[in-house]
């Protein structure tokens, strides 16, 4: 169970009463004389996040009041009881009444538990719910526990997370729960021919490699998930300007967000045969970096001329794409923070979707909106693969204009994808710019229990 959630018997936990500006009238008929003034004295007003803690008569604390958004508003999170955790005093707490959905509210509690405090001493209240009725709490500690993943390894300053540590996280996910592990470093790409891999890290004294995990039995379908693990971007010899460089520690937020969803699969132990495959590189400044106009001969045998040294996630990704390939997966994924263009198109919250596969769409589209793991549909619009064309090459990592960034991005991508049955692309932010309920500013887990959910579906 997750440390967010407490055994204790619900009698003895504090209730927390859950009201909308709608409901507040009959709330507060509920409640008793006492209680009903001093919210009056206090000024509740029912609004979303507004948090009311009632005393007892002796000074302790008898109940709370907690305001959700309205159902019928413009917008109503389901993960506004994520704040909870943030301004709750320490104790044992219980939900009076429902929330809108009794589920995600107990998710958004746990997510809104999270704090990144591996780097200070901080006193953080101990806030915990007992596990509301009905509420399958292993499954919700399952997600939980995947996000605290991906958020820590996002969080994890560069320093403390180069391509060495990144593939350590791996193995030990890997170790947990009796994986095989395997790892190619350094110049061994170029002998196993990973030459865009190679390319994109060999600038770093923290060498590149391929990280390769595969866990169940070999006779179940076989998903392969590919995640981008740059775990800092400098640009390269396209230099990034401070301000984007800033948050270039969680370029490895797709890698991160695989693993997370490797965690929950082979924790729910679904019926599948899983590989994790993770090019994790450092994208750096140096003598011996890959520069713009050179050319690589990729894994694939696409020659691919660098437009743009920026443009790294998508190198490292064809050759990691083309050998979960070459296995002829059922279900490949790919996860990765690629685009600038994509947060442009959609801002930080909704990472697009890219797959020719109308079912696959369709059904994560339902499992993205049952999980409150906002995801969107964009095209691989055949149309702008021209733009991808190289005077030189087979193909240029950067096209030729601004527009539509994330499409080319993806449509660079299709063309190392071959023999999979189906392909599924998310370009994610991976990071909350500033804190929402169940989503403190940082480090994010994207798409992961989307796609858990559509993987439970099909292999539960
Ligand atoms: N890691 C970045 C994408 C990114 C930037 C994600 C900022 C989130 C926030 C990626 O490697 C990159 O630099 N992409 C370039 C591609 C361009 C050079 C074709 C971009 O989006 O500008
Ligand atoms: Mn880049
Ligand atoms: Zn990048």
């Amino acid at each position: 169970m997750h440390s967010a959630f407490a055994a204790a018997p619900a009698g003895s936990a504090i209730p927390i009463t859950f009201t909308t500006k709608a409901t507040w009238e009959t709330v507060r008929a509920g409640l008793g004389d006492q209680a009903r003034q001093f919210a009056l004295a206090n000024g509740f007003a029912a609004k979303p996040g507004a948090c009311l803690v009632l005393p007892t008569a002796d000074g302790k604390i008898a109940e709370v009041l907690f305001g959700l958004d309205e159902e019928a508003g413009k917008f109503c999170d389901p993960f506004r009881p994520g704040q909870l955790p943030g301004l709750l005093p320490a104790g044992v707490y219980r939900f009076a009444n429902d929330p809108h959905d009794r589920r995600l509210a107990t998710l958004a509690f746990a997510l809104g538990s999270y704090r990144f405090n591996h780097y200070r001493k901080a006193d953080v209240p101990e806030v915990r719910l007992v596990a509301p009725e009905g509420v399958d709490i292993i499954g919700i500690s399952r997600m939980a526990e995947a996000a605290t993943l991906a958020r820590d390894l996002i969080n994890t300053p560069s320093n403390d997370m180069g391509p060495e540590q990144l593939a350590q996280a791996a193995q030990h996910l890997a170790e947990r729960f009796g994986a095989s592990f395997n790892c190619i470093v350094g110049d061994d790409l170029i002998g196993q021919n990973f030459p865009l891999i190679h390319a994109v890290g060999m600038a770093s004294p923290r060498t590149p490699r391929l990280i390769d995990l595969s866990w169940g039995d070999p006779a179940h379908p076989k998903v392969t998930l590919v995640g981008k693990g740059v775990c800092f971007d400098t640009g390269g010899l396209d230099l990034k300007p401070s301000a984007g460089m800033l948050i270039m520690k969680k370029d490895m937020g797709g890698a991160a967000n695989v693993l997370a969803l490797a965690q929950m699969v082979m924790d729910a132990k679904l019926k599948l045969r899983l590989r994790v495959l993770i090019p994790a590189v450092e994208n750096a400044v140096g003598g011996n970096a890959f520069r713009p106009l050179d050319v690589f001969t990729s894994r694939k045998g696409i020659t691919v001329e660098i437009g743009n040294t920026d443009a790294e996630g998508r190198l490292v990704l064809a050759d990691a794409l083309a050998l979960a390939c070459e296995e002829k997966p059922d279900l490949l994924v790919d996860m990765g923070t690629l685009t600038g263009a994509a947060r442009v198109a959609l801002g930080p919250d909704l990472p697009p979707f890219y797959t020719n596969d109308e079912t696959l769409a369709l059904d994560l589209a339902r499992c993205s909106r049952k999980e409150n793991d906002p995801l969107w549909r964009l095209p691989l619009w055949p149309a702008y693969d021209a733009w991808l064309e190289s005077k030189t090459a087979d193909v240029n990592n950067a096209p030729s204009g601004t527009f539509a960034g994330s499409i080319t991005c993806a449509l660079f991508l299709q063309r190392f994808v071959e023999n999979a049955k189906s392909w599924l692309h998310v370009d994610i932010y991976g990071w909350t710019p500033s804190a929402k309920p169940a989503r403190p500013e940082g480090g994010e887990c994207q798409a992961a229990r989307a796609i858990f959910a559509l993987l439970g579906e099909r292999y539960g």
